[in-house]
């Protein structure tokens, strides 16, 4: 008995980073994507933001959609419009979809953005 529950709690351990990493395809696949929608081109290399603008709504709605709290940076640490990058940064530098999102920020920085998926 003592050894099932123990076996139970390292199983729960084990599924919940990959259930986070699974986060942004879950979404996805809900909303019933094929592969055709991000790889619109047939060769099948990594999407351009040309894709995602598709459904995500123009680069102004997606700077305002994740408006940060106020605080001294609060405008520059926008993820979609950063002090460094304005605009310039390619989605998948920060969102996957066959893997876990990596912030690109955090190879600098150690910003939290606890909706980021
Ligand atoms: C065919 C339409 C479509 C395309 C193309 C698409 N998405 Fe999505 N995306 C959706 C839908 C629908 C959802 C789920 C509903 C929602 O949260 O907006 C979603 C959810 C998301 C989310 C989670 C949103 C949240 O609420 O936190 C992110 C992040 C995201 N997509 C990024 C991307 C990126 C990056 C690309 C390009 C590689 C992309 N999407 C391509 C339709 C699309
Ligand atoms: C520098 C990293 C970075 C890049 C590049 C980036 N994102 Fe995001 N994205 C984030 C973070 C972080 C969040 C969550 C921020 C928050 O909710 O406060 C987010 C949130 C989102 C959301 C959810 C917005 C909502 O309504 O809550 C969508 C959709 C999305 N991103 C799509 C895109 C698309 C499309 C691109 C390319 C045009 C892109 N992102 C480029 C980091 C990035
Ligand atoms: C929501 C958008 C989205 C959908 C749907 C999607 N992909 Fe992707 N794909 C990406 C992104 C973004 C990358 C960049 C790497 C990553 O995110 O893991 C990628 C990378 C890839 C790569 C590697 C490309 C390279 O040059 O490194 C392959 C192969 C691939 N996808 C195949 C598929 C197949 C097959 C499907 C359908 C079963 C699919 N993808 C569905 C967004 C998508
Ligand atoms: C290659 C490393 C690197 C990356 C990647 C990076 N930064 Fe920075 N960032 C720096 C350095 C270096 C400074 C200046 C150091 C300082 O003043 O503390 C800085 C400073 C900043 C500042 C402070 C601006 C000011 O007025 O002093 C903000 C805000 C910032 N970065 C946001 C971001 C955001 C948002 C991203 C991702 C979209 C990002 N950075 C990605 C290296 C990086």
């Amino acid at each position: 008995m003592k050894q099932r529950i123990i076996a139970t709690l390292l199983a729960g351990l084990m599924i919940a980073p990959l259930a986070q990493a699974m986060d942004l395809k879950q979404h996805h696949t809900d909303a019933g994507l094929e592969c055709q929608d991000c790889h619109i081109d047939a060769n099948m290399t990594i999407p351009s933001n040309a894709s995602c603008l598709n459904c995500h709504g123009s680069l102004e709605d997606l700077r305002e959609a994740v408006k940060q709290p106020e605080s001294q940076y609060y405008l520059d640490t926008n993820p979609h419009y950063s002090f460094h990058y304005g605009y310039g940064l390619e989605c998948s530098a920060c969102h996957s979809e066959h893997q876990e999102s990596k912030l690109y920020c955090n190879n600098c920085h150690q910003f939290d953005y606890p909706e980021f998926k």
